[in-house]
């Protein structure tokens, strides 16, 4: 399975901490933002990584990261996305990369306390199709919500006001092949972007998504507060924890 760790788009939320940086190079505690999802996959096993990035600062990846020697890496893969479509228009940009092989992909704001080393080892035996995981939240109109008919998500909505449930989808998704063509159906949602809800609401529709609850916390640190969040958790608890 291959791993693409998506950091373009261009932070217009935290201006100004993001008018000369990428977001996902802010400090996250003692280094990088982008370092954790990282560390997601290659926690998870995987070794054959793919950065898509973009905005003005897109070279700084490159002197900061290298080939990836600090995580154990041989090699880094990387990728530019030219303004923010959205997050299923930065994953296409992948296609080319995973080149019919499964893909775990890890939003470049997401930071998690343990790993999802299991997820990775269940999706490689699933036959075909997506797999999701989810958190159980506080403030879920923030983000994309599924809803439930008993154990089986019916639909996830991106953003409701009303959510139907305390859940959260995070921001790390596995695909088979399959995914590439979906994102050739989306049409831009209300807010201009391809939308990643859309592409699992694909695999809800055809019956061929699983999904997980993750363990350990989980934030998002693409805002003031929630960066400030998650920055508080990594120093207290560490993360991407091995056991
Ligand atoms: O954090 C989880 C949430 O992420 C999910 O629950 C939502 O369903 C999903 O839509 C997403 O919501 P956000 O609105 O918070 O996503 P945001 O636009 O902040 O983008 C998150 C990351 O995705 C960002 O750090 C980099 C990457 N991205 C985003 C866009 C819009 C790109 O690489 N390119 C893009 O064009």
């Amino acid at each position: 399975m291959k791993g693409i760790v998506l950091a373009g788009g261009l932070g217009t939320r935290m201006h100004p901490l993001t008018k000369v940086t990428n977001k996902h190079l802010l400090p996250l505690y003692r280094e990088p933002m982008i370092y954790y999802p990282i560390r997601t996959l290659v926690n998870a096993g995987i070794d054959e990584i793919l950065i898509v990035t973009g905005g003005n600062n897109a070279g700084d990846f490159l002197k900061l990261l290298g080939n990836g020697k600090e995580f154990g890496l041989k090699h880094l893969n990387y990728t530019y996305q030219e303004g923010e479509g959205g997050i299923a228009a930065a994953l296409d940009l992948a296609a080319y990369f995973a080149d019919g092989d499964k893909i775990a992909v890890v939003l470049g704001d997401n930071i998690i306390e343990k790993n999802i080393r299991k997820a990775v080892e269940a999706f490689k035996r699933q036959e075909r199709g997506a797999k999701i995981l989810l958190k159980e939240v506080s403030d879920p109109q923030r983000f994309g919500v599924p809803a439930f008919e008993g154990d089986r998500i019916v639909r996830i909505d991106e953003k409701p006001k009303q959510p139907a449930s305390n859940y959260a989808v995070i921001g790390i998704y596995m695909y088979d092949a399959t995914v590439f063509d979906v994102i050739k159906t989306l049409k831009p949602s209300n807010r201009g972007e391809l939308e990643i809800t859309d592409v699992n609401n694909h695999y809800i529709r055809e019956g061929t998504i699983t999904w997980d609850v993750l363990d350990g916390w989980w934030s998002d640190a693409g805002t003031f507060d929630s960066l400030m969040y998650a920055g508080n958790m990594v120093a207290k608890t560490g993360a991407n924890k091995l056991e």
